[in-house]
């Protein structure tokens, strides 16, 4: 189960390391500095990042936008964009993610995006979630620490917080578990698009190949999966595509398992840097829900989104040209000052309040509540299977890094 690498043409492959190459790991330290000195100068900062964080390692600068820009860091100016996508559309993805994945939900605006996200929705039901928290997240979490509960360490990134959600993801969509490496392959494959076009095309393609192949599959003799119920859902006699549907299962891994490995492994990270924190989450599990908010508005996964203003607007008192990317910047909202006290400290004790690691608005995670789920169950197990869990003081000090996507690249534990 836990063995997600593969051999292909003789050589080992680790796609770990592949994912880390693409990802630009390691690049950045801490961005969050410079996102509150901006944030402090005006809430819409007129430009991008440029130069600030230095180029960004393993991305080709042609394929960064230099143009003009305007970057929303406070948490007003975050949500408002979020809220209003007539104003702020998100065609632009087409341009990027669309390329691997195809005309998915994520680059829709409305109306087509309301349908097919309701069509979408079908799949991600109260039952269904129940079913996958029982058959597939509970026994997988459950497996990857069978493998390693006996050696008194681990790196908890790389042995479970890594390879979890692709698991289920696979589970969700009735994968064999004997194809799960290759297709955990070119799902790595894909986002390296940043790096190397050929590359992201090439596992685009295959993918389409593969899923068109299960759909004809599931078309015939549906099974109860994420792929059989999108080949049924019907709306108003309206129905899915395969092209439709292939291009959600190729936006499925990215959204799903790189955005859920990060916030299990930032969380972990708070938790064993701040071990009095840790001890009240062990002893008291109903902190559970607010150290996992606590846990993504601190270190969400994802610090930033794009939109595209499509009309001349007025946000903050600054000015935005029709046409303009926007940056949106959901790391600098969910640390605005204005809206929590000492915002760079991780501290579950807060009192909850909506923060924007999810997004919000129309495009609002379709999968947070299975994120939140999974992550519920991960750090449970870590706690209940692995006494005493701590920072291997042997190990270089685990950090959080990334400027867009954020996780530690390890987390060197030892346990009793
Ligand atoms: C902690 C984990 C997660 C985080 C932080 C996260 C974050 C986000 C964010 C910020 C967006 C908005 C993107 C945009 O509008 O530009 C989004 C959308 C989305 N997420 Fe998640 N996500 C997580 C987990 C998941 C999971 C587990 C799934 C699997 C089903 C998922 C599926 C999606 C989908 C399909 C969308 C597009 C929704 C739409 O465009 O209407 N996400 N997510």
């Amino acid at each position: 189960m836990s063995d997600t690498t593969t051999h292909t043409s003789g050589e080992e492959y680790d796609p770990f390391a592949v994912f880390e190459e693409v990802t630009g790991a390691g690049a950045v330290t801490d961005p969050y500095p410079v996102f509150a000195e901006l944030r402090a100068e005006c809430p819409v900062h007129a430009g991008g990042f440029e130069g600030r964080f230095g180029p960004v390692a393993g991305v080709d600068p042609a394929l960064l936008n230099e143009g003009p820009q305007y970057t929303p860091l406070s948490f007003d100016a975050v949500q408002a964009v979020l809220k209003d996508g007539e104003t702020f559309s998100s065609s632009a993805y087409a341009d990027s993610m669309g390329l691997v994945m195809g005309h998915s939900i994520l680059e829709m605006d409305e109306p087509e995006h309301h349908e097919y996200r309701s069509l979408i929705q079908q799949a991600f039901t109260r039952k269904a979630m129940e079913r996958w928290e029982a058959e597939l997240v509970g026994p997988i979490v459950h497996g990857l620490i069978d493998d390693f509960a006996a050696e008194g360490h681990a790196d908890l990134v790389r042995q479970l917080f890594w390879p979890f959600p692709v698991h289920v993801i696979a589970g969700m969509l009735g994968l064999p578990a004997e194809e799960l490496p290759e297709f955990h392959r070119k799902a790595v494959e894909l986002i390296s698009i940043g790096v190397n076009i050929e590359r992201g095309l090439e596992a685009s393609q295959w993918l389409y190949d593969f899923f068109a192949g299960v759909i004809a599959e599931r078309r015939q003799t549906p099974r109860g999966d994420v792929i059989s119920v999108l080949a049924e859902a019907e709306l108003d006699g309206q129905r899915l595509t395969d092209e439709e549907i292939i291009a959600f299962l190729r936006l499925l891994l990215p959204a799903g398992a790189e955005t859920t490995y990060r916030s299990s492994s930032n969380l972990m990270f708070g938790l064993l840097t701040r071990p009095e924190q840790l001890a009240s989450l062990r002893d008291d599990r109903s902190l559970m829900a607010a150290a996992i908010e606590e846990g993504l508005r601190w270190e969400p996964p994802l610090t930033g989104i794009g939109r595209t203003a499509t009309r001349d607007v007025d946000l903050e008192g600054v000015h935005i040209p029709a046409g303009s990317p926007i940056n949106v910047c959901l790391g600098g909202a969910n640390r605005d000052p204005s809206r929590w006290d000492r915002p760079d400290d991780f501290d579950l004790a807060r009192e909850p309040k909506q923060h924007l690691a999810f997004a919000f608005g129309p495009h609002m995670c379709l999968g947070m509540h299975l994120a939140r789920m999974e992550t519920t169950v991960a750090i449970n197990a870590v706690l209940d299977r692995l006494p005493d869990v701590r920072i291997d003081p042997a190990a270089p000090a685990p950090q959080v890094t990334g400027l867009t996507f954020r996780a530690p690249s390890a987390l060197p534990v030892l346990f009793d």
